[in-house]
């Protein structure tokens, strides 16, 4: 009789009680173990239990490899919130986007699921030192929950971590190896030192705690989007019950060695098996370009995935080279299952991610979080992903230092006060200062820009994306009659025009600004919703200056037509 939890050898199937310290199989001496449970018994009343439990990861340790709740070590790890994207799914017309806010973890970042857990595991073991290799995130959570636990951390971090990263990691008291070279090269390293020390050495995708950890993802994102949404809709053709929870179309994810889809993966391949959810979503894995053997063997419909040697990219939290056997293991889940894809993305496309999500969401995530919202934007544009799925991207982490190249010239305003001595004070009140200060921080006139939708949430979004760069004084009119008035009124230097309005359409609002004289030059963006039949765009040629479709360009694509025709 096996216990709650067991371990299963993927390679020779055999099936034997799990501890955290039995590394490899008994019987084949296997190194990919899985953790199984009796999911009859357990998944009949989880949805019941868990209800009544608190919103954090540990309402799920009945499907957790550990014996109890450890409240020495609990510092909130899991129960993170799943935040609707307004602007960003008006911006791609996709209204379903979620993002799951992994920044709001202890130490900010979706690795601290994984710490908490295998500390909390390591700790009933008895383990007092271990060894990580770490591309920053890892460190620093394991960091945390082990300076609670009493264990020695040695955490060998490659060179291409940000300092600030490396300092945060010893700043909890942990041993940090700094070693110059590649990731894949530190993890090696990590590996010799914890074999000739006889320590405990994390080994992510081949550790059951790490990939149960992030599989509780899987769980909340399901729990949340049925509370949010309500049941999955039963079509005719599927007679289905109503499954108690509910599954996203799409969960994206940025990929560095694969863990974190992995246990995802498991998630919620465990949540369908127990009946609690009715499909699989697509695991969409996007990496960066410069680090992206996955993608490729994607593309090249590969079992295994050729290792990158030398990495390319700024990213340096994702720069896994030799994913091994996660890949291999996620692809062909991924293929008997709910379908997946796995894609890449340039730096420079994260980092413009990076500021559309922070000046459109309030949400400002690090380089390699933003490459899963890359990766969202581009099979959005690609056609691959629906207007009606329900998406979930994880933000797996906050933002740390922002780079200049991130950020680029021109982000700052400096405003240097006049030094207080006693004699400076004599010519000018301190608050004449002030005030001439500020008016360098000011200019006097800033372009006007008039607004015309008639949707409140269109108003909303196209002013947000004119605050969040420059500067402008804008106005609005919800109808055609009030657009007309307040171009004669304002004689603004730009019109962005909705076409769809009721009464007073968007045609007619601009026959009659080219009637009259005064408004006839005033340059006119329409954005619509609509799909222009030929007669139509005839009709704007010569009248307008460009034309956007609402739900296919983002923040920055609208930016640059304004700064073209404003100054
Ligand atoms: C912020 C962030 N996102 C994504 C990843 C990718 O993680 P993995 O492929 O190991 O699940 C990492 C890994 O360190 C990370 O720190
Ligand atoms: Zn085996």
């Amino acid at each position: 009789m096996l216990s709650k939890i067991f371990a299963e050898c993927l390679d020779c199937g055999h099936k034997f009680d799990f501890s955290p310290t039995t590394l490899t199989c008994p019987n084949c001496a296997g190194q990919w173990l899985e953790a199984r449970y009796d999911y009859q018994n357990i998944g009949h009343n989880l949805s019941a239990r868990t209800a009544e439990l608190p919103f954090n990861l540990w309402r799920y340790k009945d499907v957790l490899p550990v014996k109890g709740f450890n409240q020495e070590l609990f510092m909130g790890e899991g129960g993170t919130p799943l935040i609707h994207a307004v602007n960003l799914g008006m911006m791609l017309g996709c209204p379903n986007i979620y993002i799951k806010d992994e920044r709001q973890g202890p130490t900010s970042s979706f690795k601290d699921r994984q710490a908490a857990v295998n500390i909390a595991s390591l700790k009933e073991a008895g383990i007092t030192e271990m060894v990580l290799a770490s591309t920053g995130n890892v460190a620093i959570a394991f960091s945390a929950y082990a300076a609670r636990a009493g264990i020695k951390l040695w955490a060998f971090l490659t060179s291409l971590v940000p300092a600030e990263k490396m300092r945060e990691v010893a700043i909890y008291g942990t041993q940090v190896v700094k070693v110059t070279a590649s990731y894949d090269q530190a993890k090696q390293l990590a590996a010799e030192f914890a074999r000739q020390r006889n320590l405990y050495l994390e080994r992510g995708a081949r550790s059951i705690p790490s990939v149960e950890a992030m599989k509780t993802i899987a769980y909340e994102i399901s729990e949340q989007l049925r509370e949010i949404l309500g049941p999955t809709p039963i079509s005719p053709s599927n007679d289905s019950l109503a499954t108690p929870w509910r599954a996203p179309d799409w969960y994206f994810q940025a990929v560095s060695g694969g863990l974190g889809p992995l246990g995802v993966q498991k998630g919620f391949l465990e949540l369908h098996q127990m009946g609690l959810i009715d499909h699989n979503p697509f695991i969409a894995g996007i990496q960066t370009e410069g680090c992206a053997p996955m993608a490729h063997a994607w593309r090249q419909n590969l079992e295994q995935a050729e290792p990158v040697r030398s990495p390319r990219t700024h990213i340096a939290t994702l720069s896994t080279g030799d994913p091994g056997r996660t890949y291999t293991i996620l692809r062909q889940r991924m293929n008997q299952n709910g379908g997946g894809i796995f894609e890449s993305v340039s730096d420079k496309e994260a980092f413009r991610a990076m500021h559309i999500l922070a000046k459109m969401e309030g949400i400002s995530v690090e380089p390699a979080a933003a490459v899963a919202f890359a990766g969202l934007i581009k099979l959005v544009r690609a056609g691959q992903v629906k207007p009606t799925d329900v998406i979930v991207v994880n933000c797996t982490g906050h933002t740390m230092a922002i780079e200049r190249t991130i950020l680029g010239e021109g982000w700052a305003r400096n405003v240097e006060l006049p030094l207080e001595t006693p004699d400076t004070s004599q010519v000018a009140t301190p608050q004449e200062g002030l005030l001439a200060a500020l008016s360098r921080v000011t200019v006097d006139r800033y372009p006007r820009i008039a607004i015309v939708d008639d949707t409140p949430d269109a108003r909303r979004l196209i002013r947000r994306i004119l605050q969040s760069q420059g500067n402008y004084t804008i106005f609005e009119a919800s109808d055609g009659h009030e657009a007309i008035q307040l171009a004669q009124k304002e004689l603004p230097d730009l019109i962005i025009l909705d076409l769809m309005m009721p009464e007073i359409d968007g045609f007619s609002v601009l026959d009659s600004l080219k009637e009259n004289p005064q408004t006839a030059p005033i340059p006119v963006i329409v954005v619509t919703a609509k799909e222009l039949t030929p007669g139509e765009k005839k009709r704007l040629d010569g009248q307008i200056q460009s034309l956007m479709q609402k739900g296919e360009f983002m923040s920055d694509e609208l930016l640059d037509e304004v700064r073209a025709l404003v100054k």
